[in-house]
């Protein structure tokens, strides 16, 4: 038998980022996860959501982000649930969770009321929500739960980069013995750049230094091995986010031309609620909301995920049948 293939990020995984201690369960949660709902006639995605914290000093005080809420993750685990999908959510800590994020600008205080009881029944009252400060709260509440109840969603965080990686390798190869039926979604925005551990001051870095000169190093693309090692049988879907809308396109082409995998949705920092381009081997759709729809409370989330499915079912049936 062939020896599988390891490619030189594994090693450089091994090397330069710490392993999770919790990876080898996460792992195993998920891949049970897969074959439970796989076994039910359902597909599983991975969704990838948020930013990466890039620590400076080892007992981190600093560290790098970016501006990633998790809110394109967290918006299409719900349609993907809603066509069928079981989700594996792998997002950062505190980023926009599906069925919560549409109130993630509300601070919760000011939707809850409370009211007193009589003291001598014992009972001293309750808490009621303002349905007029949380529109559409039962209706989340509901589905929310249902969702939990039929185990349909599998939460996993992450915080820094080192975990991002290692949990998405260990997610890749959990999902490798469901072949095809696996759908990845990149959504999160990874850090390009890092500091090795081997690199990284311990202690706080003192500003009685002076002013602070920073080397990076280049963080893996781990697209690489994902599609050529890990998962070489699932549909792949990465995201391309650029500033300058002139070099988009011929971006997200190379990126399908380097990795070999099968969509890129490119979108734009500013216009990335209501716009963004499907791009595959073969094809490019455009993906726009309207001043309608965005009125009538349409998520651009909605048309990507049905593209996608639709996408998903040729690649995993190209004839139809
Ligand atoms: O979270 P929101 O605020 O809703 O915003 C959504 C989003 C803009 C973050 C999302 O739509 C998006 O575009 N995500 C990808 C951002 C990006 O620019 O990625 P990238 O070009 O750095 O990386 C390309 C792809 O490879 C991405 O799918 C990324 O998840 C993946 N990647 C990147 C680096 C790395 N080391 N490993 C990776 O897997």
């Amino acid at each position: 038998m062939a020896e599988p293939r390891i490619s030189s990020i594994d090693g450089k995984l091994a090397k330069e980022f710490a392993v999770p201690s919790h990876v080898e369960e996460e792992k195993e949660k998920m891949a049970a996860f897969a074959t439970h709902h796989v076994a039910a006639g359902r597909r599983v995605v991975l969704i990838t959501s948020g930013g990466t914290k890039v620590p400076l000093e080892s007992r981190t005080v600093r560290f790098l982000d970016n501006f990633s809420s998790g809110r394109r993750g967290a918006s299409s685990a719900e349609y993907f649930i809603d066509a069928g999908y079981a989700v594996i959510f792998l997002h950062r800590h505190r980023s926009l969770y599906p069925y919560a994020h549409t109130f993630s600008t509300i601070n919760m205080l000011d939707a809850l009321q409370f009211r007193s009881g009589e003291a001598a029944s014992g009972h001293s009252g309750e808490v009621v929500v303002d349905q007029k400060v949380l529109p559409n709260v039962v209706k989340m509440l509901k589905r929310y739960q249902e969702v939990k109840e039929s185990q349909l969603i599998l939460p996993v965080e992450f915080n820094t980069l080192s975990e991002y990686l290692h949990l998405l390798k260990a997610a890749a190869q959990a999902l490798s013995t469901i072949g095809s039926k696996a759908m990845f979604y990149l959504a999160a925005a990874v850090s390009d750049f890092y500091i090795p551990a081997s690199e990284m001051p311990e202690h706080k870095i003192q500003s009685s230094n002076g002013p602070l000169q920073l080397s990076l190093n280049m963080v893996p693309k781990i697209l690489s091995p994902l599609v050529k090692d890990w998962a070489p049988q699932a549909f792949v879907i990465s995201f391309k986010l650029e500033t300058d809308p002139a070099i988009l396109l011929e971006k997200a082409r190379r990126a399908l031309d380097t990795y070999r995998h099968q969509v890129v949705v490119a979108n734009i920092l500013d216009s990335r609620r209501g716009y963004v381009v499907v791009v595959t081997p073969s094809s490019q759709a455009e993906l726009i909301l309207t001043e309608e729809d965005v009125q009538n409370g349409v998520d651009i989330e909605e048309r990507i995920v049905s593209n996608l499915t639709s996408a998903h079912n040729n690649f995993i049936s190209p004839d139809g049948s």
